[in-house]
């Protein structure tokens, strides 16, 4: 694993604090912008069953040239394949798309049926099967984080959840922190609504950057890992370019202010509730 940009470690694993993500990419974009962010330096790359577009990203990995163990690569179980069977299939499936085994599985959203204890103990076994490296959550709230964890014999290495600076997550960060896992947040450029914000605008003049840097440098700077997702190679590499600049205390908190519990992708399933603001 490269070492030459920032890494969280959770059990053990080191994560590149800066991934590509790949929602709505189509298969020839996920091919082309997945070898392309290699290139650029990314080495943690988001797909999921759901997104149609395994395949492609794992052609995109082998394009780049970039050696396989030097990638940190995270898929997603979709919720219609949580009963065991259903989980383990899809795990092959997903590993067989890839073309390679994933660093990194999540369960997508949260679901009452079939239990947790029996999608848990599939996402377990897929571990110990070898179809995963390592086993994690998606979209889950803080009292369903910690049901699951209590049932997952292996470290659940990340919570990925929507988070920019329009909707704060401080009860689920400090949840993370509680079990020793950690957050990733999607949609962390809040789908681009922040390259029209005055603050981080103004923010981003004093130190060169823009929009989009200042936000994906305040939550790396929190150790939150971040998936900004582009069609764009101009905007992949712009992202890129983060570390070699800091915010200052003020600086992330005048991001901190910006909060407006703004959801952008609310598909949680009406069993559940997301934690409360604050
Ligand atoms: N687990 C989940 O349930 C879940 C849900 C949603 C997303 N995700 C993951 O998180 C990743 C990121 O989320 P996302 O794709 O929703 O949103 P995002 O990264 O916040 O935003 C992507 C959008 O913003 C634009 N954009 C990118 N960089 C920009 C910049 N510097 N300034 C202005 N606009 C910019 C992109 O357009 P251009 O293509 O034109 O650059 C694209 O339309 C996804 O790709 C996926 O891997 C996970």
């Amino acid at each position: 694993m490269t070492t030459d940009q920032p890494h969280i470690v959770v059990d053990g694993v080191s994560i590149p604090l800066l991934g590509f993500g790949t929602w709505q990419l189509e298969p020839e974009d996920a091919t082309r912008m997945v070898a392309e962010a290699l290139r650029i330096g990314y080495r943690h790359i988001d797909t999921a069953w759901i997104y149609k577009n395994e395949a492609a990203v794992g052609q995109g990995i082998r394009d780049s040239g970039v050696p396989r163990d030097e990638i940190f690569l995270t898929t997603k179980i979709w919720v219609e394949h949580f009963d065991r069977d259903g989980l383990l299939r899809q795990a092959k499936e997903s590993a067989d798309s890839l073309g390679t085994t994933p660093d990194l599985l999540l369960l997508h959203w949260p679901k009452r049926k079939p239990s947790f204890e029996e999608t848990l103990g599939a996402l377990n076994e897929a571990r110990d099967q070898g179809l995963t490296r390592n086993i994690g959550l998606s979209n889950f709230p803080s009292k369903e984080f910690r049901q699951a964890q209590a049932l997952s014999s292996a470290k659940l290495l990340t919570n990925q959840v929507e988070h920019h600076p329009y909707l704060a997550v401080d009860e689920l960060k400090r949840t993370a922190a509680d079990l020793g896992s950690s957050i990733t947040a999607w949609s962390p450029l809040a789908q681009g609504k922040i390259a029209d914000d005055a603050t981080i605008g103004e923010i981003g003049e004093t130190h060169g950057k823009s929009a989009g840097q200042v936000t994906l440098r305040w939550l790396i700077q929190q150790d939150i890992i971040a998936i900004p997702r582009t069609t764009k190679v101009s905007r992949a590499r712009e992202s890129f370019d983060i570390f070699d600049f800091a915010l200052t205390a003020e600086e992330m908190a005048r991001i901190d202010a910006l909060n407006r519990n703004e959801r952008l992708g609310d598909w949680l399933d009406a069993d559940f509730q997301w934690d409360q603001a604050g």
